[in-house]
């Protein structure tokens, strides 16, 4: 299974820290469990880039939940990982690899990735970065755009059948404005085909539709997504109410039955 062109390793120091920033808040219990294989279970950046800058900010805002919280940077691409290896530390590790990881791993993140890889193949790079993780544990995999501005990524919980698809975490920092679709452009890879009469679709619908009705008050771009939120709570099932979220520019939807697969081969 491999990428069908060399795979680029493009990076930003800040990328990630909004989505490390969920974690910390969202996944604080994910991040403290220590009961017997936990206690050393560590988080893992699979595909780190060129630089391991997003990794380490990874470690830095994580050890703040959890101070001795092991950190393990991962790429396929050798030159990469010896780049990284001068940050390694005694909790913090790199090493050259790809989906199938070290177990056992309580959280694992993939973010910018797959884009590289035909959209046929992500059931089963799913089902193998899921067989390392914990029961209760976590995937991460998504897509951002170069600063990390607007991001979309799957919440892939460890279940007894492997990973569920539990939901999806958008988040955005306004810098671009604010409308439903600029996340389209930044779905997981498995996702981005968003053919009317999916799932998908019909969501979209219906948070553009809250979006349009917004605009006649608010044009703010944070009141706006606020209040499209809230018109998106009325039409779907399954928006996770928190409203840390909101305030902060993330969105967690986790669809009843979870989140279905759109690719059709
Ligand atoms: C664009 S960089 C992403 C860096 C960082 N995660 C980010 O979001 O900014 C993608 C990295 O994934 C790596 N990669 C691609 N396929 C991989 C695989 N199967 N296993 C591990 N790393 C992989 C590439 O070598 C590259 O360094």
């Amino acid at each position: 299974m491999h990428p069908t062109s060399p795979t680029r390793g493009r990076t930003a120091p800040g990328r990630l820290t909004a989505l490390d920033a969920w974690v910390c808040h969202a996944e604080r219990a994910l991040l403290l469990r220590s009961d017997g294989p936990w206690l050393s279970a560590p988080f893992v950046d699979v595909g780190l880039g060129d630089l391991p800058w997003t990794t380490l900010e990874s470690a830095a805002a994580l050890r703040m939940v959890r101070a001795d919280l092991e950190v393990l940077g991962i790429d396929l691409d050798a030159a990469r990982v010896a780049a990284a290896a001068r940050y390694a530390d005694a909790r913090t590790h790199f090493c050259q690899g790809g989906f199938d990881l070290p177990s056992p791993v309580r959280l694992a993140r993939v973010l910018n990735v797959l884009r590289q890889y035909p959209p046929a193949e992500l059931p089963e790079i799913h089902r193998r970065l899921g067989v390392a993780i914990l029961p209760g544990g976590l995937v991460l995999e998504g897509t951002s755009d170069a600063r990390g501005g607007v991001l979309v990524a799957h919440l892939l919980r460890r279940g007894p059948e492997g990973l569920a698809r539990e939901g999806l975490l958008f988040h955005t920092d306004f810098s671009s404005g604010f409308a439903p679709l600029l996340f389209r452009d930044r779905l997981p890879r498995d996702l981005r085909r968003v053919a009317p009469g999916t799932p998908l679709h019909t969501f979209f619908a219906a948070w553009t539709a809250a979006w349009s009705e917004a605009r006649v008050t608010h044009d703010t771009p944070h009141a706006l997504f606020t209040a499209s939120i809230a018109g998106l709570a009325a039409r779907v099932e399954g928006l996770d109410p928190d409203p840390w979220l909101t305030r902060g520019g993330y969105l967690v939807w986790r669809p009843p039955g979870g989140v279905p697969a759109t690719h059709t081969p």
